[in-house]
């Protein structure tokens, strides 16, 4: 498949002349791996138009094409009864299989059913809803149609939904009755019910039926099924710019505010489309199993958009690792014949503690590709998943990207002959991917074995476009730190051999269980009780990091221990997610660590926390020194 890659180009004869093509001559090659990979409607006249320093991308500029017609309709037209979606369902062995030509007559459906309620090119609509086959049809509908979807993780609270929906303006909504998850139901409609009361520019919720129960539908609801079968099959595919908007997906910075990243057209699916095939050699027949929540960026990256572009079998994980019993992954493993498998660490980490019966009960023999997402993959747990998991043959591809990248940027690619794969380190850069270290005074480190802070030195055509409704928020944030680069807010180091391994994040955003959380989103919460808090992260066994929130109490509180503690958990759940509930929380009556002008000293709080007292270091700045004092020495309640 490389050398078949590398023919299209003039004197580019193997892998690793195309690798260093691809960097060097980036415009031709995305033009020509554009040309041959995606269906357009209207040629581009301009492979790219990119200033990082203004934080101005567009690629395959005057291109028209429609990505639902990329990713269905030129399949139905070669093989229409190939499966295009597996759903494995909460429930286990109850899978659903949709082919090609019903995703397409789903998706048609849906896209009628939206033009007919008003839903218009350029609107976003809001997706609220387990990963299931009506939620790909939907996020492809709204492509149809010319719609910007904004999925949104069905886990996140009434609140968060709501603050997501607001920004995004959007005024179109589609859930389900209930969710079904670990066997446990959750009420998704009754959580967008609350949260469209604060969201009045909200017209319309879709409500789609995952059980059987009925819940209570108001005027402004559609009973999406029952709408959706007085539909057409055929819906007119919109003609869109390669730089129109395909989808927003909220992530979290380092201020309280999530911020709403924009990917577009033509460069994200071609992006999320070639990582598919090259990263994990996916071949024609092949079975993909990528377990993530389409409400996260690989759940749009490589369950749906890549998979579907290259015309595979892709599956849809509603469950959890350990549901109904930790052997869940594996059995299903055996049931579908997953080919590739793509899951987070904190899973193989969790799965590792069950021990290795869980595993070899079932039969992985259909396994060639594993791999690694969203959090640093310790050693212990990469050894595991290539020795026990792929029985010491499958490679372990421990892959390095975020929802600003649009795909994998960092990665071993197993069908490279030549390559050798060190456990934990995510190795190469991707196609036509520059990945340069900066050292803290912004000095580009040009040896290797150094380490940095990750940024890439020219554009790709999956990066994120702008943050919507707020391009200076995306200038600061990405494109100022290191003028002309991008900047990740990842550090990494490179080894030796010129490897490269994420050493973890630079700001204040934290990893949990590979979900990604700004500690001010954390704070922000507004709890009568307290004066101040500050949250960082800290290393956990399992989760990768878990929080640990300082809270000092205002004067006249009496509540305290398990009573605040619970209350404060409640607040988290209720404005953000479960996920992001604190691990511990330290009570004072006394202040935070401060320095002189009035900031938080985190990196004080974080030393403490890990019990790393001599490296506090210089605490001259400090504004009141005892803090720290009474912080090392355990004051207050820990709950
Ligand atoms: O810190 C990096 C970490 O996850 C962040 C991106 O999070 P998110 O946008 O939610 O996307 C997750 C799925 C792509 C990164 O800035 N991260 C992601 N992959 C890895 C990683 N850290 C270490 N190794 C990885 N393979």
């Amino acid at each position: 498949m490389a050398n078949q890659e590398a023919a299209g180009f003039d004197g580019v004869s193997d892998r690793s002349a195309l690798q260093e093509f691809s960097v060097s001559n980036s415009e031709s090659f995305w033009a020509a791996v554009a040309r041959q990979r995606l269906s357009w409607i209207r040629p581009f006249h301009t492979v790219q138009d990119c200033d990082l320093s203004r934080g101005e991308i567009k690629w395959f500029v005057g291109g028209q094409l429609n990505v639902s017609v990329n990713c269905l309709d030129r399949h139905v037209h070669t093989c229409p009864e190939r499966v295009a979606l597996i759903w494995e369902r909460d429930e286990s062995g109850s899978e659903v299989k949709v082919t090609y030509r019903s995703l397409l007559e789903m998706t048609c459906r849906l896209g009628n059913l939206l033009r007919r309620h008003g839903v218009k090119r350029g609107d976003c609509v809001t997706i609220y809803m387990p990963t299931c086959p009506l939620a790909v049809a939907s996020m492809l509908a709204c492509a149809r149609i010319g719609a910007a979807h904004n999925v949104v993780f069905a886990g996140f609270s009434a609140e968060a939904l709501a603050e997501r929906i607001r920004d995004a303006q959007s005024g179109t909504v589609i859930t389900v009755n209930q969710g079904v998850r670990g066997g446990k139901v959750t009420e998704l409609k009754k959580t967008v019910d609350t949260a469209v009361q604060s969201c009045p520019a909200v017209q319309q919720v879709f409500v789609a039926m995952r059980t059987e129960n009925p819940v209570a539908m108001t005027a402004r609801d559609v009973a999406m099924e029952e709408e959706m079968l007085k539909e057409d099959v055929v819906c007119e595919p919109a003609a869109m710019d390669s730089e129109d908007v395909l989808f927003l997906l909220y992530t979290s910075g380092s201020t309280g505010k999530p911020k709403g990243l924009v990917h577009t057209q033509a460069g994200y699916l071609l992006y999320a489309a070639l990582t598919h095939r090259y990263v994990f050699s996916y071949h024609d027949g092949d079975v993909f199993g990528c377990v993530a929540d389409i409400g996260w960026i690989t759940g749009h990256s490589y369950s749906v958009y890549g998979p579907l572009a290259n015309g595979g079998t892709t599956v849809l994980f509603e469950s959890t690792p350990i549901y109904p019993d930790p052997g869940r992954y594996w059995e299903m493993v055996q049931r579908l014949k997953i080919n590739q498998f793509y899951g987070a660490p904190t899973a193989i980490r969790l799965l590792l503690k069950y021990g290795d019966e869980w595993v070899h009960k079932y039969d992985r023999s259909t396994l060639k590709t594993l791999g690694s997402v969203g959090e640093p993959i310790n050693t212990e747990a990469w050894e595991w998943y290539h020795r026990v998991v792929g029985d010491g043959r499958c490679p372990v591809v421990d892959t390095w990207w975020q929802t600003e990248t649009g795909g994998i940027c960092i990665s071993p690619r197993p069908s490279d002959a030549d390559a050798e794969i060190v456990p934990g380190m995510a190795m190469r850069p991707f196609f036509s991917i520059k990945p340069t270290l900066m050292d803290t005074e912004g000095k580009v480190l040009t040896s290797n074995d150094v380490s940095g802070a990750l940024c890439i030195a020219q554009p790709w055509p999956g990066m994120a476009r702008t943050i919507h409704n707020n391009h200076q928020r995306f200038i600061e944030t990405y494109c100022r730190p290191h003028p002309g680069y991008f900047f990740t807010g990842d550090g990494a180091y490179r080894s030796k051999e010129g490897y490269y391994q994420i050493t973890g994040r630079l700001d204040d955003v934290i990893n949990v269980s590979g979900h990604r959380i700004g500690t001010a989103e954390i704070e922000d919460n507004q709890c009568a009780a307290v004066a101040e808090s500050a949250v960082i992260g800290y290393s956990h066994d399992l989760k990768g990091q878990g929080v640990y929130a300082f809270v000092v109490l205002k004067n006249d509180v009496e509540v305290q221990g398990a009573a605040l503690c619970q209350q404060l958990n409640n607040m988290v759940s209720k404005k953000i997610a479960k996920y992001a509930c604190p691990d511990f929380i330290q009570v004072f009556v006394q202040r935070l660590p401060k320095t002189r002008s009035g900031k938080i000293m985190r990196r004080v709080l974080r030393k403490v926390v890990e019990r790393d007292l001599d490296g506090v270091g210089d605490l001259s700045t400090l504004d009141d020194p005892t803090a720290v004092q009474e912080i090392i020495q355990g004051h207050g309640d820990l709950c």
